[in-house]
């Protein structure tokens, strides 16, 4: 059988293993391993477009993360005070102090919609960090060995965003001593009517796994303006201090509120902001 008869030839872009059939003559036979490396994940959303600068907090959180043995801190507080900004925010900073991976989950707390269970997060985690989708084990407990093997030595940073309770967040947890964990989770006030299984009682097992925790409050009333201030473009009828200040007062330095009052503003630039 001559050569000619059997020439294998492969033309374009081919993705996966390739198999020659037949009889493979050559003189040197050189394998190619499928190159399966992804990028480095970076799955931390955007910071926000205008950033009310929350100095205080974010040195709060760096010497929270500085202390000896705590890279761990859950972010507390009401909904829409700023707690994913902030961590966001803080994450950005310290882009450096996390070359290999910057990991994030939104575990829907209070959202309506159903949490991702822990075997999704760790699977999609674990393919983002370059696991192939047949080599992830099929149970939790050794998709969680297998995330902390991976993890183990890396300067690796989590999110994990709008935790519901201290169960969820454990296996999540990487056990690198180069890493940072942040959680965010809201505050629910105890109170004498509400049942004593509140957000900080679901929360509390975190502070045994070393977790120290940041409370987030609403803007002070001295940077409470400069949201919707910033909000509003150029192009569009100028609001005094003397109106957004009003209008800050009236959101009560609450982030969430003040972005969308600063937003219909901006899109309804003849209304006054006391309407
Ligand atoms: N420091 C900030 N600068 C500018 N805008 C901010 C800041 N903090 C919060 N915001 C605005 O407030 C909105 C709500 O913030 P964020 O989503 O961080 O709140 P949250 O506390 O995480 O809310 P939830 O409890 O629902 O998770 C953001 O979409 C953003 O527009
Ligand atoms: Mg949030």
């Amino acid at each position: 059988m001559s050569r000619a008869q059997h020439i294998n030839s492969i033309a374009g872009a081919v993705v996966g293993p390739v198999v020659q059939a037949h009889t493979v003559t050559a003189e040197t036979i050189v394998l190619h391993a499928h190159d399966r490396r992804l990028p480095v994940p970076r799955q931390i959303p955007p910071p926000a477009r205008t950033w009310v600068d929350r100095a205080e907090e974010l040195d709060r959180l760096d010497s929270l993360l500085a202390a000896a043995g705590a890279t761990r801190v859950v972010v507390t507080g009401l909904g829409g005070v700023g707690k994913t900004c902030l961590a966001v925010r803080w994450l950005d900073r310290h882009h450096d102090r996390h070359p290999d991976d910057v990991l994030h989950i939104d575990l829907n707390g209070w959202s309506g919609h159903p949490p991702p269970t822990t075997g999704q997060v760790l699977a999609g985690w674990l393919r983002a960090l370059g696991v192939a989708a047949d080599d992830l084990p099929g149970n939790v407990a050794e998709l969680t060995a297998l995330y902390r093997t991976v993890t183990s030595d890396k300067a690796l940073a989590v999110l994990i965003d709008h935790a519901r309770s201290a169960d969820q967040v454990q296996p999540l947890v990487s056990a690198t001593a180069r890493g940072t964990t942040l959680v965010t989770s809201h505050q629910s006030p105890v109170t004498s009517h509400q049942s004593p299984v509140t957000s900080h009682h679901r929360l509390a097992g975190l502070a045994v796994v070393g977790f120290r925790t940041l409370d987030l409050d609403c803007f002070p009333a001295a940077t409470e303006a400069a949201l919707p201030a910033g909000l509003l473009d150029g192009d569009r009828r100028p609001i005094g201090h003397e109106l957004l200040r009003a209008l800050a007062d009236r959101c009560h330095g609450h982030p969430l509120a003040l972005t969308i009052a600063g937003a219909h503003l901006a899109a309804h630039p003849r209304r006054d902001p006391h309407d």
